[in-house]
Parts: structure tokens; C-alpha cells; sequence
């Protein structure tokens, strides 16, 4: 693929993986850059490329440990803004803090919010994220953001797996519409759990709106953080008669007990993206399934390098 040498795309240290696989499919070399720590701890971070004039993109999901990944992000985009970029995108394949979007009782911040604001305040132009917690937070940045989904990538698996009797089931209602995307486009049927959240940490799956008994089941939500969600959700799923059960997510924190849990629940097969790279003990578990978001990352870079339609990608 020929792209001039305007485009320069960078990586921050959370996921260079993906990063590289992203520009084996643009066909350019990762930038470099020197990334170092001063005695007392501070991060320092050095490009090795010229940047001057040229259309940068910084890739780095904020996952953990996501304090000291959202600095390196912000350190990145106030290099590349004094050494003259004439664009900078940040890419956040995984945007840590999203769940905090609201007040929901009193006296908490709206992190989600805050972390928009220090991305556009350290010079990024643009923004390119997938699958937000909600898609009202792209509206949380006053700069143009490209809103991706790992839908695409997850369906195209399970599509090729020509599940029989397949039901998409959402477990958590919130999660209605991205289920809905997954059940029309895998033709699939549609059920909801409803379930309560216990704790930051523990949930309860309470009730299934939709008839499961005998199907083939693929529970879908953006994030598997401790997996409460999914497991709780695999077992009502399974004492109301589900055959298989699969659980696809595109972000596979796999924080806590997650590993644990999805071990012991009835889940047959768990997929998730690459935004994250797997922790160790994830990396361990036999039924956890990792696909590729690199081409879409990839395709939307150049896209937007060549002031191309990002969604017609979707429409495709
Ligand atoms: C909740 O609103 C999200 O869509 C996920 O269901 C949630 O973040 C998953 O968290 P956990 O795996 O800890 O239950």
C-alpha cells in the first residue's frame, strides 16, 4: 500500500503489538522514539523521527496500569505537538475511566469527562476510540473523534462459525443496542438479562427477557472487566436450558477474579480484541480467544490521513 511520508504513527508502551500489526497493514515503519524514566520516576519520552509538518497518530489504550498509560499518552501527544506535528490523533483502542461518565451519587467526579479534557488540553486534534462505554462520550471531546466497534471483528468469527439456533443475548440491558447490531447482523434472535450490580465487584443476573431453552447462546458487551457480568449471566442462561454458551467482548480487562470466574462459569468459548493485551493469567486460560482489531485501526488511519469517509468503512 503506498502512503507518502507525511504519516507517521507512533506507539505508546501499553500495546506496540497492535501497534505494529497496524502499520504492517499501512506498510510504514513504527516511528521512533525513546521512551525512559529520569531517576526520581518521571517519564521521558524522546522521537527519533521528524515530525514537523507531518500527520501523526499515537496509539495507546489506557488500560492498567491506566494512570501511568493516560501520562504516557498525554506525554506522547505534547511531544509531538512542540516538535511541530501538523496533526495528532490519539488512537485509544481501550479508553480506561469511561465508566466513570456520570454523577451517580454525590460528591464523585465525572473522570470520563476529565480525561477528555487533559487529551484535547495536551494537543490532540482528533480521537479515535472503540467501543466506548456509551456513545454519548464521544461527545465528551470537543475535537472530532472516530468511533470504531469491535462488532464487526466479533460477528465476522461467529458468523463463520454458523452457530445453529443461535440466540444474541445482552447481559446487562444496558447493552441493548450493541446486542441488537450483533443479533441482526448473525440473524439472530434476541434475549436480555437483567441484572443487578451488587458492587463495583459482584452483580446479580436476575431475570431473562426471551426464551433460551435449547439455543445456542452468545452473551456480547463492550467490556469483561471481573466477568460478574458475563458469569452470572452464563449461569441463568444455563439453568434456563442454553446449550453452548459463548461470550464475546471487545475489551478483555480480565481485572480480579475475572480469570477465576470464567474458569468455573458454564461459558464454552470467551472472544475478546486485541485493544488489551492479555494479562498473564489470562494468557493462560485455554478457552479465552483473541482476535484482531489491527486492520480496522489500520484502514481508519489511512482513511483519515486521506481525508476519506471513516464510516463508509462500517457501511461496507
Ligand atoms: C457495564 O455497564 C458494562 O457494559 C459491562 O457489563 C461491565 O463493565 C462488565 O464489568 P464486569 O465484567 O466487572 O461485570
Amino acid at each position: 500500500m503506498f502512503l507518502n511520508d507525511n504519516l507517521k504513527v507512533f506507539s505508546g508502551s501499553s500495546n506496540v503489538t497492535l501497534a505494529d500489526e497496524v502499520c504492517k497493514y499501512l506498510g510504514i515503519p513504527l516511528g521512533g522514539a525513546k521512551l525512559d524514566r529520569f531517576p526520581d520516576g518521571e517519564k521521558f519520552i524522546k522521537l527519533e523521527d521528524d515530525v514537523r509538518g507531518r500527520d501523526c497518530f499515537v496509539i495507546q489504550s489506557t488500560n492498567a496500569p491506566v494512570d501511568e498509560h493516560i501520562v504516557e499518552l498525554l506525554i506522547y501527544i505534547d511531544c509531538l505537538r512542540r516538535a511541530s506535528a501538523r496533526r495528532i490523533t490519539a488512537v485509544i483502542p481501550y479508553f480506561g475511566y469511561a465508566r466513570q461518565d456520570r454523577k451517580d451519587e454525590g460528591r464523585v467526579p465525572i473522570t470520563a469527562k476529565l480525561m477528555a479534557n487533559i487529551i484535547s488540553t495536551a494537543g490532540a486534534d482528533r480521537v479515535v476510540a472503540i467501543d466506548l462505554h456509551a456513545q454519548q462520550l464521544q461527545g465528551f471531546f470537543d475535537i472530532p473523534v472516530d468511533h470504531l466497534t469491535g462488532e464487526i471483528v466479533l460477528s465476522r468469527y461467529f458468523r463463520d462459525k454458523r452457530l445453529s439456533n443461535l440466540v444474541v443475548v445482552s447481559p446487562d440491558v444496558g447493552n441493548i443496542k450493541m446486542a441488537s447490531y450483533y443479533a441482526s447482523h448473525l440473524g439472530a434472535a434476541l434475549a436480555i438479562v437483567h441484572k443487578r450490580r451488587v458492587s463495583g465487584r459482584d452483580v446479580t443476573a436476575e431475570e431473562i427477557i426471551g426464551d433460551v431453552d435449547g439455543k445456542n447462546v452468545l452473551m456480547v458487551d463492550d467490556i469483561i472487566a471481573t466477568a460478574g457480568t458475563m458469569c452470572s449471566a452464563a449461569q441463568i442462561l444455563k439453568d434456563r436450558g442454553a446449550e453452548r454458551i459463548y461470550a464475546g467482548g471487545t475489551h478483555g480487562v480480565f481485572a480480579g477474579p475475572a480469570v477465576e470466574r470464567l474458569s468455573n462459569a458454564p461459558i464454552d468459548e470467551v472472544v475478546v480484541t486485541n485493544t488489551i493485551v492479555l494479562n498473564g493469567q489470562a494468557q493462560q486460560m485455554k478457552k479465552i480467544k483473541v482476535l484482531t482489531v489491527a486492520p480496522m485501526l489500520g484502514e481508519t488511519i489511512k482513511r483519515i490521513h486521506r481525508n476519506e469517509s471513516v464510516s463508509a468503512l462500517f457501511n461496507d
